[in-house]
């Protein structure tokens, strides 16, 4: 995928086509866990800014913050948004060899998860090589239990309707729409966008791999409504998730 193209295209809309973690996160623990890492001694780097959502949190808890991401039109709008302690860059992250000067705390919301897998591997080393020693990263990672956990509970839905699982419409299942090599290696289709997924242990060997030491993977639950148009009274938790990642630069 052109990806500067995709969300250049996309950046005029993005606030209605984009999910928003800080709107849906249940326990609000996201905004929790930058605080934590926060200080005005620090410097950071948002790796894929995207229209600078998570400046408000970052800004005021950090000295200085570099917004990277790959669209113009979403910086743009980044600026906007006239963060002082906030300087934004184009960048390519999945590039190899970045130059950047290296930073006390890394940031990264949804944003590796290319099914060009190797893209991946080479920004989470990016952002690896972008730390000082001991410096920490949150990244915000789909989560691909998750994404069949909510179909196990589409067909749930449906048999408490008294339709069974072979009679559920086809198009229900529309997010697992590649071949099986696909679905194992975690490729989803969200809104037709083939999208990468993690289990949880696949996180333990890839965070290791590229220098990182975990810390924590929690789970950043989200109301139902980010999967199902109607809710059933009934449907509660667990809920849905994305993965949250607290790593250390070994
Ligand atoms: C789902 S959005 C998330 C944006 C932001 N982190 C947030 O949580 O609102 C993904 C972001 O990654 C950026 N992106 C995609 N591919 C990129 C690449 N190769 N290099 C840098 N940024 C990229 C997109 O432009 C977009 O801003």
């Amino acid at each position: 995928m052109n990806e500067k193209k995709h969300w250049d295209r996309i950046a005029p809309s993005y606030n209605d086509e984009i999910f928003d973690v800080y709107a849906s996160d249940k326990k609000k623990k996201l905004q929790r866990f930058i605080r934590k890492h926060g200080s005005k001694n620090k410097t950071a780097i948002d790796f894929g800014c995207g229209n600078g959502k998570s400046f408000p949190y970052l800004a005021p808890n950090f000295k200085h913050i570099v917004g990277l991401d790959i669209s113009k039109g979403l910086l743009k709008q980044a600026k906007q948004r006239g963060y002082a302690n906030v300087d934004l860059k184009q960048a390519d992250l999945t590039k190899q060899n970045l130059a950047l000067a290296p930073v006390d705390f890394a940031f990264c919301c949804n944003v590796i998860m290319f099914p060009e897998l190797k893209k991946n591997y080479t920004m989470l080393a990016n952002i690896n090589k972008a730390l000082h020693t001991g410096g920490t990263a949150i990244m915000v990672l789909p989560s691909l239990d998750s994404a069949l956990f909510s179909s196990w509970r589409l067909i749930e839905m449906y048999r408490k309707e008294g339709v069974e699982v072979s009679e559920i419409p086809a198009h229900e299942f529309h997010y697992f729409k590649g071949n099986k090599r696909d679905l194992i290696q975690g490729i989803v289709h969200i809104e037709g966008v083939p999208t990468k997924h993690y289990s949880y242990s696949e996180l333990q060997v890839i965070c290791k791999e590229a220098g990182f030491k975990i810390t924590a993977i929690e789970k950043l639950e989200y109301h139902w409504s980010t999967e199902f148009a109607s809710v059933p009274e009934w449907l509660k938790e667990p809920y849905p998730w994305d993965w949250l990642v607290e790593c250390v630069k070994d």
